[in-house]
């Protein structure tokens, strides 16, 4: 059985995220997206509501799993039986940070390997960052996220303001 873990922040998540989950998801017997409960960080959505939107993003997938997780994410793979991580790249900029970190994975746990997807042309200037961005000033990301996300972005924002 090969155990994928697609980690990230997905704060939301988009259509980026989306395309590489369909598509490792045809690569492995299953797929395990993990969210990085980060303390450190403030986002714009709780883990559990970003869980529960990427739930119901994956619905249609049946070998895709959703969890959170603290700490090193080689220890999560590990405690998932999972021995491969997969990271989408979008441009040269994505390559330095993710080189560093496969290459750091790889020291501490020589068993995991990380196996790149480059994003599909149409989503390669996407991120979340751009998105909650967007969506502060009030223009539509709907091209952007799954129609749950424009939702509740939107609800977060009529709140917030
Ligand atoms: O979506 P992101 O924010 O680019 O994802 C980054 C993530 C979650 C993959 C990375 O920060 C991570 O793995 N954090 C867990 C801590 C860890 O394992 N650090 C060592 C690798 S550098």
């Amino acid at each position: 059985m090969k155990r994928a873990i697609y980690p990230g922040t997905f704060d939301p998540i988009t259509y980026g995220h989306l395309d590489i989950i369909e598509r490792s998801s045809r690569i492995f017997d299953e797929l395990i997206v993990g969210i990085l409960v980060n303390n450190s960080k403030q986002p714009l959505f709780s883990v559990s509501e970003r869980e529960e939107m990427i739930k119901e993003a994956v619905a249609h997938m049946n070998n895709v799993k959703v969890m959170s997780f603290h700490g090193l994410l080689v220890d999560f793979a590990r405690a998932q039986d999972a021995s491969f991580l997969v990271r989408g790249l979008r441009a040269v900029t994505d390559f330095e940070y993710e080189l560093q970190m496969t290459q750091t994975n790889k020291v501490i746990a020589s068993d995991i390997d990380t196996i790149f997807l480059t994003t599909s042309l149409k989503y390669s200037y996407l991120s979340s960052s751009m998105v909650r961005e967007l969506a502060s000033f009030g223009a539509d990301i709907s091209r952007f996220v799954p129609e749950n996300v424009t939702r509740k972005i939107k609800d977060k924002y009529k709140v917030e303001n």
